[in-house]
Parts: C-alpha cells; structure tokens; sequence
C-alpha cells in the first residue's frame, strides 16, 4: 500500500518515527508529510532516512509534480500520528493551508488519527466537538491513550502505542466502507495462474502472481462490495472477503460461471490457460519409457471470459484483463481493441508483461479500454493504488 503518514508538532512525533518504521518494514510505501512545528521535533533527515522518500512541508515544493493533490490522490490509507489539538480542528473544518491539509482533502482514502496533547485539551468542548465531527465523517480515532504526559501530569491525553496505530490503520484500510461507491454490490474476481496438470506431480502454468487481482478484491472490500475471489493457486488471507480456491481452467470456468449468475461486476483477472494436455497421465510420465523426446498434445481450454460476455445479465458489467508483450504503445493498443471486440466484455485492462515486467512486481501500469475501444483511464504506481484507479471507473 501507498501510506502518507501525517506528523502534526507535538513531543510524541518522536514516536511516530516507529509508526514510520513499522509500515515500511512490513513492505509498504511510506510519505512522510510532517507540519512545520512537527520539523522542530523531529528534523527532516529523520523523515527521509526512515521512510526512504523526500520529505518537505512545503506546499511549493515539487509545484510541477502537482505534488499537493497527488500524494493524497495515490493514497491507500492516511495516517496522521500525532494529531494535535489544533490538527484536529483544522481536519474538522477542512482547512488546507499546509501540505498536510491539502493532502488530506485531495484523498478519499481510510483516515486514522492519533490524538496526542495535554489532558485539558483533549476534553475541552472544542477539541470534543471537533473529535466527534471527524468520527461522524468516519474517519478513524486511535486513543488517546490515558497515562503519564509529558509534564508531571497523566491522564487521557497520551498517544497510542505506535504498534496499536499500526494495527488499528491496517485494519481500517481493509474494513468495508458502508458508503463507498460498491457498496451492496456484489463483486466476483478472478486472481492468479490456473495449472494444467500433465501428471500427478506435473503442470502447465504461468508467471501470474495474482497480486493485481486480490489488490482489486481488497480495494472493491474498502469501496463498500461484497466480493468473491476466485483464487487460482494462490493462498489469500480471506479478510473480508469470500475466498474459493480453484487450480485449472475447467475449476475456474465452473467457480466463476456460477459466482457470476448474481454479480454486478465481474473482473476476470486471472491469467488463464489457453491449453491444456489432451491426455492427463495416472502416473508419474518416465524419461526411461519417453527416451530424449516428449512430444505433449494440447487441446483449447473454453475462453470463460467469452462464455461471461455472452451470459452477461442486463446491468451485469464484465471486464477482462489482457498482458501483452508488444513492447510498441499503438499495436499493444491495436492488440487491446481487437481482443475487447473479440471477447466481448464491457472493458479491457490492458498491461505489457515480459520477462521483468508485470509479474511479481509491486507496480504496474495500465490502460483501461472500453467496448468500443476508447481509452476510459491510464493508471500506474502501486497495485494497489492501480486497483482504485481501475474501480473508479467500473464503480
Ligand atoms: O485471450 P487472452 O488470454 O489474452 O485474454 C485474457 C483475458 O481473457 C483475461 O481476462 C483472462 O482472464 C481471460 N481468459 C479466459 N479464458 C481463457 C483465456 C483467457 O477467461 N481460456
């Protein structure tokens, strides 16, 4: 995931350098968007070594990155740790007079806030009311914790532990959002590399990870969806979310078909088999009975993104995914407009893979098409942050 962690200027940013800490070291993107106090407790160097990106608090900074909007647009998930008395108010009121402000208004993305400060603070009216609006807005509160302050006193006040605001945001960044745009739609996508077994110890399969895949199911859960994940050889946390397992094309072909019959979206995702050996052998194939040749038959499997298109309901939207290796940007266009008119669905994603591209890794680019071959949305950066791109189209 893509996280701007917010630091507002009080003594417990020191902490929030663990919060930092822990996100980037469980595989996340870590922005650090510090207030102009928070830089007078903890400097910037620190910022920017521990979260590895540049760091500023200047809204004029990176003007022609359109810096000010686009962290908040590309992110999955905001973390303001911690979050002043006046931090809070100024979220209250969607005030955006600092890089943090407007990062915060630019993002539709969960929002978990840590309040930190002094007792009085914390339960004077003001800072109640302004509390309250935001939990309204449902945008998350972690503590404050009640314990020793930084004066003599202790009372409610004090930050949460940084391993409970990091579990408290996950957390929210995959909590189902009851107004999202899918809410109370049913979403059933398909993830992963189907296997065709040639033996019992032997397959044919592909590179796919299925990592865009499940970023979409996870991204259609936070918009709101009820979703089915159709996982082809790949294990899946089933965090909120309905997992079936499947392994070849034919278990795909039935899981989906069926899933489909009640959808409103369907993502067809997954890279599928095209063949599959026309005879599966009941034992192990042997070289000493083969010799130095073995010639394998291969028969087509069913195009089930076809078979969607065609039984697609009335208001049912269908999509498919296409990885092409056309290195050329206009004939892997060409390539995306002939395959959406051939298979028929409502969209195509389209995205180049190779021998280093597209599997495996974090990132991904994309080009949405849609039927009648127009482009609808390029998206690239994380998957996940592709997956909301790609939604915000279907939604
Ligand atoms: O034809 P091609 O494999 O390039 O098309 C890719 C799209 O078609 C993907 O959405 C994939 O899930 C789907 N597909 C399918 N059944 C197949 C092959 C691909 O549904 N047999």
């Amino acid at each position: 995931m893509r996280i701007v962690v917010g630091v507002a200027g009080g003594i417990a940013a020191y902490k929030a350098v663990q919060v930092v800490r822990e996100f980037v070291l469980a595989g996340h993107e870590v922005h650090v968007v510090p207030t102009a106090s928070a830089l007078r407790f903890v400097g910037l160097p620190t910022w920017e070594a521990i979260s590895r990106h540049d760091v500023t608090d200047d809204l004029f900074d990176h003007v022609a990155e359109v810096r000010h909007v686009g962290l908040g647009q590309s992110a999955d998930l905001i973390v303001v740790a911690p979050a002043t008395a006046h931090t809070l108010a100024k979220l209250a009121h969607g005030l955006s007079d600092d890089l943090l402000g407007t990062t915060i208004l630019a993002s539709d993305a969960p929002l978990v806030v840590a309040p930190a400060m002094h007792t009085e603070m914390w339960r004077n009216p003001a800072t109640q009311a302004n509390v309250a609006t935001l939990r309204e807005r449902g945008i998350h509160v972690v503590g404050p914790a009640d314990g020793r302050l930084t004066g003599r006193d202790s009372g409610p006040g004090r930050m949460s532990e940084p391993h409970e605001i990091v579990e408290a945001a996950l957390a929210a960044a995959s909590s189902p959002s009851a107004s999202g745009d899918l809410a109370g739609r049913r979403v059933v996508i398909t993830a992963g590399g189907t296997r065709e077994p040639l033996d019992p110890v032997r397959f044919i399969g592909n590179r796919s990870t299925g990592r865009q895949g499940v970023e979409l199911a996870r991204a259609a859960v936070r918009r709101g969806a009820e979703v089915t994940l159709i996982a082809a050889n790949l294990e899946v946390a089933a965090d909120g979310l309905t997992v079936q397992n499947v392994s070849t094309t034919a278990e795909l072909q039935e899981a989906a078909l069926l899933a489909a019959e009640t959808a409103d979206l369907v993502i067809m995702a997954a890279a599928v088999a095209d063949y599959r050996p026309a005879v599966v052998a009941d034992e192990k194939i042997k070289k000493d009975v083969q010799g130095d040749e073995l010639a394998l038959r291969l028969v087509r499997n069913p195009d089930i993104l076809h078979e969607l298109s065609i039984a697609r309901r009335s208001g049912q939207v269908v999509v498919g995914f296409a990885a092409e290796t056309e290195t050329d940007p206009d004939a892997q266009l060409a390539l995306g407009r002939a395959k959406i008119a051939r298979k028929g669905c409502d969209y195509l994603v389209l995205n180049r893979v190779g021998w280093h591209e597209g599997f495996a890794s974090a990132e991904n680019a994309v080009v949405v098409l849609s039927a009648s071959g127009d482009i609808v949305a390029e998206a690239s950066g994380s998957k996940a942050s592709v997956a909301d791109r790609i939604l915000d189209v279907l939604a």
